[in-house]
């Protein structure tokens, strides 16, 4: 397989996220195995959006010890991007928030959010969307910039559609 990605200007975001919507479907057609479409979709993100320096996955995996008592933690997956921090506590950060409240976060300013943490200090905004498969959370998809105020609402209702489309695609 030979990738080449559209590239996109982002100044009609809703016609490139849906462009990009399309090319991620077809870059997740066929297979279903959650690894390697985080994976993939973690290169495709990475690769097409401006003005980011990380793209990636944390899913939700039970915490050590705690044998089937149903607590859990994010454990770091698939990413593009500086090495991050591999255990993120529900609750805790912007991604322990968003999996916590399972809402979007959208953070214009990461030194103003309480708690934020911080795995590549160039990241000055953040949008992490929770992946709920029917009732179940799976974990989170977490995007970063380096650019204060990166991510707008357009930006979040695209992002949510690409992540719709990881959690129908992959299990
Ligand atoms: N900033 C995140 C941690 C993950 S890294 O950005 C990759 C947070 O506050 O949860």
């Amino acid at each position: 397989m030979s990738f080449r990605g559209a590239r996109y200007e982002f100044r009609d975001k809703s016609a490139d996220y849906a462009s990009l919507a399309i090319e991620l479907g077809s870059l997740l057609a066929g297979e279903a195995d959650l690894v390697a479409n985080a994976a993939n979709m973690s290169a495709l993100l990475f690769d097409a959006l401006p003005d980011i320096n990380w793209a990636g996955f944390y899913f939700l995996r039970a915490s050590p010890g705690t044998g089937s008592t149903g607590v859990g933690e994010l454990v770091v997956g698939p990413f593009q991007g500086k090495p991050a921090c591999v255990r993120i506590p529900l609750g805790k950060g912007v991604c322990g928030t968003a999996a916590a409240t399972r809402k979007t976060i959208v953070v214009p300013d990461v030194h103003d959010f309480p708690g934020h943490i911080a795995c590549d200090a160039a990241s000055r905004s953040e949008i992490v969307v929770p992946l709920i498969s029917n009732t179940a959370l799976l974990g989170v998809l977490d995007i970063d910039s380096p650019r204060v105020g990166r991510f707008d609402d357009q930006d979040r209702v695209g992002i949510e559609k690409l992540a719709a489309i990881f959690v129908a695609g992959s299990r």
